[in-house]
C-alpha cells in the first residue's frame, strides 16, 4: 500500500502486517491510541500536480518576496554565520521573543518576554501542553469539530477528549458549563479547555466577546487552565479584532501582560511560513518550566538559522518605513480576502441549497456540510480518484472519528482563485455522483440513506476502500446530523 508520507513528501511504503509483527510487543501502549492526522497525510496530496487539493493547512507561501528571503537568508549567513549555526537557548533567542511581543502588541496582548516560550511550530505547544498536563485518561474539553491536527496528539497522550458542539458565535460556553458539571459529578477535572476563538480550523467561525468574557469567568470560578490556540488572528478579512483570551484574563486579573490561566499558543507559519517551523506559547510561570524541560527532552531548542531569519524580517521597514512584516501581512489579508469570497461564491453556484457553509471573517478555512446521506469520507476517495481533488473529511476533526460524516473542510488560501473554482466544481460533480451512485443501490435516493447507513453500521471498514491508503477513519456513523450553519 503506497503512501505519501514525511515533511520530506516522499513516497514511503507503509509497513506490511508480518513486518510489524516483529516489532509489536516492544511498542509502548500509547502507540496503540496514535492515529496518523488526516491533515498531515493530506499535505502530501499538494504535491501531486494532477490533484487541486483544498485540504492543506496551507497559507500561500509563494507571496513571501523572493528577493526578500534571498538577501535574508545572505545575511543571516554572513553576518550571524556562527550564531545561527548554533544551538540557542531552550526558551528562545532573545531577539526572537522580541519578534513574538511584538506580534502579540499587534493584537492588543501585552506580555512579559520572560513568559515566552519559543517552540518548533505551534504544534509543538499542542505536543508539550499535553506531555506537561496529561496522564492516560486524563479529561481535555475541546470544541466539536477542533483542529485535525490536535487529534492525533490528545490521541497520543491517550485524553480523554469532550468535544463540545461549536455554532456560529464559537463554543457555546452554557453548553461548556453543562460538561464541566457533569464531569464535576464523575468526579473528573479537565486538565485544559482548548479554543481556537479565532477563525478556526476547522469551523471558521469566531468566538464571540461574550462568550470570550464567560469563558474567563468560568475558568476562574473552576480554577481551570485554557489553551488558547491562535494562530489566525491577525488574519481578518472583515469586523473588528476581538481580544484574546489571555488579555482578557490578565485585565480581569488587573495585571496587564500577566494571565494565570490562559496559555497562549501564537506561531510565525500563517504571518510568515509555515517552513520556519517556529511557533511560541506564553503561560504562567511553573506551566512555562515544565514546557521548558519537556522541549528540552523533544528537541533542545528551535532552529537558530530560522529564529535569526525572523529576528531579521523583523528588523525589516517596508515602503512608508512601517515594519516590513506588518505590509506582508496586510498583503496576505488582501490576497486571502479575495481567495474566501471566491470559494464562497464558488459553493453557490455549485451547492446552492444542497449544503450549508460557514461564513469565515478571517483564516483560512470554510466548514462545509452537504447532504446528511452523504459520507465525506467516502466522498474523498470518490472525489480523488474520479475528479482529481481533495478536502478534510468532516470525522478527521473529532477524536471518535464518529461525527461530522457530512462535513468537510476547505482550504481556500492556499489555492489561485481558478483551481478554487475547479476544486470546488469537481467536489460539486462528485458529491452529485455519490447521491446518485447511494439512489441507484435502492432505487430511491431518500431510502438509500439509511438503508446505506444500515449497512454501515454493520460492517467494518471495506477492506481495501481507496481512502485507507491516506487516513484511517472509522467509518460508523453515530451522530449523522450535521449543524444547519447557513449563516448568511
Ligand atoms: C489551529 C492550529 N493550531 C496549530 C497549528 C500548527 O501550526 P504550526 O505548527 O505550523 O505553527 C495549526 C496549523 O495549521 C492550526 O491550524
Amino acid at each position: 500500500m503506497k503512501l505519501s508520507g514525511g515533511e520530506g513528501g516522499g513516497r514511503r511504503t507503509r509497513a506490511a502486517a508480518h513486518e510489524l509483527a516483529r516489532y509489536e510487543s516492544l511498542f509502548a501502549a500509547r502507540t496503540r491510541g496514535m492515529k496518523s492526522s488526516a491533515m498531515r497525510e493530506m499535505m502530501a496530496l499538494t504535491e501531486q500536480p494532477d490533484v487541486i487539493s483544498l485540504a492543506g493547512g496551507l497559507p500561500d507561501t509563494s507571496t513571501f518576496e523572493p528577493e526578500m528571503y534571498a538577501r535574508l537568508m545572505a545575511q543571516v549567513a554572513h553576518e550571524s554565520t556562527a550564531r545561527a549555526l548554533q544551538y540557542g537557548p531552550t526558551e528562545g533567542m532573545a531577539a526572537t521573543i522580541g519578534c513574538i511581543v511584538e506580534v502579540m502588541a499587534a493584537e492588543g496582548t501585552h506580555v512579559d518576554p520572560a513568559e515566552v516560550i519559543v517552540t518548533t511550530g505551534g504544534q509543538q505547544v499542542i505536543d508539550l501542553v499535553c506531555k506537561t498536563l496529561i496522564d492516560p485518561g486524563d479529561v481535555i474539553v475541546a470544541e466539536a469539530p477542533t483542529y485535525p491536527g490536535a487529534v492525533p496528539t490528545f490521541s497520543a497522550y491517550q485524553a480523554h477528549v469532550e468535544q463540545i458542539p461549536i455554532d456560529d458565535a464559537g463554543m457555546p460556553i452554557d453548553e461548556l458549563e453543562v460538561t464541566l458539571d457533569r464531569l464535576q459529578d464523575e468526579g473528573r477535572r479537565p486538565k485544559f479547555i482548548y479554543t481556537i476563538p479565532n477563525f478556526q480550523n476547522p469551523g471558521g467561525v469566531t468566538m464571540a466577546m461574550a462568550r470570550r468574557q464567560r469563558l474567563i469567568e468560568v475558568a476562574r470560578e473552576r480554577e481551570l487552565l485554557i489553551l488558547e490556540d491562535n494562530p489566525y488572528g491577525l488574519l481578518r478579512y472583515e469586523g473588528a479584532p476581538l481580544p484574546t483570551l489571555h488579555s482578557l484574563d490578565a485585565a480581569a486579573l488587573g495585571r496587564p501582560g500577566a494571565s494565570d490561566l490562559v496559555i497562549y499558543l501564537g506561531t510565525f507559519s500563517k504571518i510568515l511560513s509555515p517552513g520556519l517551523r517556529l511557533g511560541w506559547a506564553v503561560a504562567p510561570r511553573p506551566v512555562l518550566e515544565k514546557l521548558n524541560l519537556g522541549k528540552q527532552g523533544a528537541d533542545l531548542c528551535s532552529s537558530s538559522v530560522t529564529q535569526t531569519f525572523v529576528a531579521a524580517c523583523f528588523e525589516q521597514r517596508g515602503s512608508d518605513g512601517e515594519p516590513w512584516w506588518r505590509e506582508h501581512v496586510e498583503r496576505l489579508r488582501t490576497l486571502y480576502r479575495g481567495r474566501r469570497d471566491t470559494m464562497l461564491a464558488a459553493l453557490e453556484e455549485n451547492f446552492g441549497e444542497s449544503a450549508s457553509w460557514t461564513q469565515p471573517h478571517g483564516g483560512l478555512f470554510v466548514w462545509v456540510t452537504l447532504d446528511e446521506r452523504i459520507d465525506t469520507t467516502d466522498l474523498l476517495a470518490l472525489a480523488r480518484k474520479t475528479e482529481g481533488v481533495a478536502f478534510v473529511p468532516g470525522r478527521a476533526a473529532y477524536v471518535d472519528g464518529r461525527r461530522g460524516s457530512s462535513s468537510m473542510r476547505l482550504n481556500f488560501a492556499g489555492m489561485s482563485d481558478q483551481d478554487i473554482r475547479e476544486g470546488v466544481r469537481r467536489i460539486g460533480r462528485a458529491a452529485r455522483e455519490q447521491i446518485g451512485l447511494l439512489g441507484s443501490l435502492t432505487g430511491s435516493s431518500r431510502a438509500a440513506s439509511s438503508a446505506q447507513r444500515a449497512v454501515d453500521e454493520d460492517s467494518a471498514p471495506a477492506a481495501g476502500a481507496p481512502l485507507a491508503d491516506v487516513v484511517a477513519l472509522p467509518r460508523r456513523d453515530e451522530q449523522p446530523t450535521a449543524r444547519r450553519r447557513r449563516d448568511r
